[in-house]
């Protein structure tokens, strides 16, 4: 867990942005996203303060940052530290709404751009669950298809995401949360949404989409990434998750 260090800023970050200056909540809060998401990008994460910084999101995300399989709460466990540090930046500004998580992004409560890359360090060294909540099995076959030929470019052949161009780590994650996600990606509610993925998924049929979700579902991260069944996050003894991972419900059973 040492030594994160982050890729310099590229123009194309820059040009995927959009308009950092959108809606922005409560005045004395306004941040420059842009700005400090470049900040943030370039310094080494501190992953000890990252971890006690993390004792924030513990009760939402759980400690070992799993989520949950009904999608409330993503995994975030895994996940590239340039896309924690862009989507907190994100949320921070009001491109990205999420009024649950927002008050625990404040400057006040989190802190400026090293404490975001701090935690996002943090956050992206914890080992990740295989057992995601997962979609529907009868289309999988039409779902990889899919995938391969619209996604993968940008996500990766197994949704390893891309940390040069801040696409997002989609194995492992939620159905549910997918679901969601996408959803108002495609409806423009997400503001802060790829405009040429949002071009690109415009169209599907409803079962192209659950196909195509369902198949990204199902995508298991590299074993080097993957934690043992029945770990728990030593940094949080006194933390119990509200869902206990459980290899044969949540592998099998959640298939709808
Ligand atoms: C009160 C609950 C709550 C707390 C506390 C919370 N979060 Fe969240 N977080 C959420 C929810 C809910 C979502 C998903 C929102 C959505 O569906 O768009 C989320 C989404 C995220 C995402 C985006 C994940 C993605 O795949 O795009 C990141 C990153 C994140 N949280 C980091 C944090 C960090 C870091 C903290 C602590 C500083 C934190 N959260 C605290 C509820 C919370
Ligand atoms: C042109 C590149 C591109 C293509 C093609 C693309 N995406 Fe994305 N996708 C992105 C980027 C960049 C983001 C992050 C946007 C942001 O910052 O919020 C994203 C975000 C997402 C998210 C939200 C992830 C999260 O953790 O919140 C999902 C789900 C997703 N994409 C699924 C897909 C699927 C499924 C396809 C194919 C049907 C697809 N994407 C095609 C670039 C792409």
């Amino acid at each position: 867990m040492a030594n994160n260090t982050f890729l310099p800023v590229s123009l194309l970050v820059v040009s995927m942005l959009g308009c950092p200056s959108a809606i922005a909540g409560d005045s004395a809060e306004v941040v420059d996203n842009l700005s400090e998401f470049e900040t943030a990008l370039k310094l080494t994460a501190d992953l000890e303060n990252g971890r006690k910084l993390y004792k924030m999101c513990v009760a939402c995300h759980g400690p070992e940052g799993w989520g949950d399989s009904n999608g409330s709460y993503p995994q975030i466990a895994g996940q590239l530290p340039g896309v924690i540090i862009k989507q907190l930046a994100d949320i921070r500004a009001g491109n990205r709404d999420n009024p649950i998580m927002r008050a625990f992004t404040t400057v006040r409560a989190l802190g400026g751009a090293q404490e975001i890359a701090d935690v996002a360090g943090y956050i992206a060294a914890l080992p990740m669950t295989q057992y995601n909540g997962l979609g529907n099995s009868r289309n999988l076959e039409q779902g990889k298809e899919i995938y391969q030929r619209d996604c993968a470019d940008c996500h990766g052949y197994n949704g390893e995401g891309d940390a040069k161009k801040h696409v997002p780590v989609i194995h492992g994650q939620h159905y549910r949360y997918l679901e969601r996600q996408y959803a108002w990606i495609r409806s423009g509610l997400r503001r802060n949404s790829n405009k040429e993925m949002v071009k690109q998924i415009q169209g599907y049929s409803l079962r192209e989409e659950d196909a195509v979700l369902s198949y990204t579902a199902s995508l298991l991260p590299p074993e080097e990434k993957l934690a043992e069944p029945d770990w728990k996050n030593p940094d949080f003894p006194n933390y119990h998750r509200s869902w206990t991972p459980d290899p044969v419900r949540d592998r099998r059973g959640s298939y709808r």
